[in-house]
């Protein structure tokens, strides 16, 4: 595996794989991995000749630079997960290497108006910047993303499609541990009172699968029922329980068609996200938790 930090670099060894006949795949990621990222990484190696991994903590997207500061790393243990996952190019790029004085930003409208985008000012504009900064640097074939970033994905499939980026999206599963909790690097700041109280989240999109499997398609119904799991183990704090309709992300009152159920909650300072995707095939559904 090559460890480079330079973009020239980048596009030298990304050419150099190109010429030979490959496909390039691209796995963006802001460290401290874990399982979740390395599923992504051998979704590429099924699929392309090339993977390139980016580590790159981007401060453009942390609306609160608390969160930027204490975002967790550990560069050592990335470098070696990544070398066993199959990673051929470690992208580990300096803050000063991906900007130096930016002028120009990229947004994705309506998508990104409620959920976290309603909670994190700039946050999504942060990543589509950066998103699509590292797509021109790598110029990838594919490249993947996990469905727990249910709105940064639906995001960034619409810049692909809108920009032309000639970039194939793939949407990866969440990543649970075996309690059901989903991974994220985030979850090193939960104490284990907050780690088990986060079980909730888990719980209570369950909670949801099991109405809709028994026919109840109110929206509100839903949310009020998950609210309650989740009040069980946190006092407030709750940031939104939302259903939407998959990919644009609007509000929906009925479940109906093509869905997100998504929600964002704190347990103590570390704010988790998770979602499920429900899709309909005529009139039976199907719930990706
Ligand atoms: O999902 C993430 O880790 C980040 O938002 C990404 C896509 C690497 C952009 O910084």
């Amino acid at each position: 595996m090559e460890r480079v930090k330079e973009i020239s670099r980048v596009r030298e060894l990304v050419g150099a794989a190109r010429e030979d006949g490959g496909r390039i795949g691209f796995v963006p990621t802001m460290g401290y991995l874990h399982e979740g990222h390395l599923s992504l990484v051998r979704i590429l190696k099924e699929r392309t000749d090339f993977v390139v991994m980016s580590i790159f903590v981007n401060k453009l997207q942390f609306n609160d630079l608390n969160d930027f500061d204490s975002y967790p790393k550990d560069i050592q243990r990335d470098m070696e997960l990544a070398e066993k996952a199959g990673v051929d190019l470690l992208f580990l790029p300096d803050d000063s290497e991906m900007y130096s004085n930016n002028l120009t930003v990229v947004d994705v409208h309506e998508i990104t108006e409620n959920l976290c985008g309603a909670h994190r000012p700039g946050h999504f504009q942060g990543v589509f910047t950066v998103v699509s900064k590292l797509f021109n640097i790598v110029q990838p074939d594919v490249a993947v993303f996990g469905q727990k970033d249910i709105q940064q994905v639906s995001g960034i499939k619409k810049m692909v499609t809108d920009l032309n980026f000639p970039i194939e999206i793939k949407v990866a599963p969440i990543v649970r541990e075996k309690d059901g909790l989903a991974m994220s690097s985030r979850n090193k700041h939960l104490s284990s009172e907050e780690r088990n109280n986060a079980l909730a989240l888990n719980r209570s999109l369950h909670r949801a699968k099991k109405m809709l499997m028994s026919g109840e398609r109110d929206s509100s119904i839903i949310i009020e029922a998950m609210k309650e799991e989740i009040s069980s183990v946190t006092h407030g704090d709750m940031d939104y329980i939302s259903v939407v309709s998959f990919p644009d992300l609007k509000d929906v009152d009925r479940i109906d068609g093509d869905s997100v159920i998504a929600l964002a909650v704190y347990f103590g300072d570390t704010r988790l996200i998770d979602n499920m995707l429900i899709e309909f095939t005529g009139d039976s559904l199907n719930c990706i938790i």
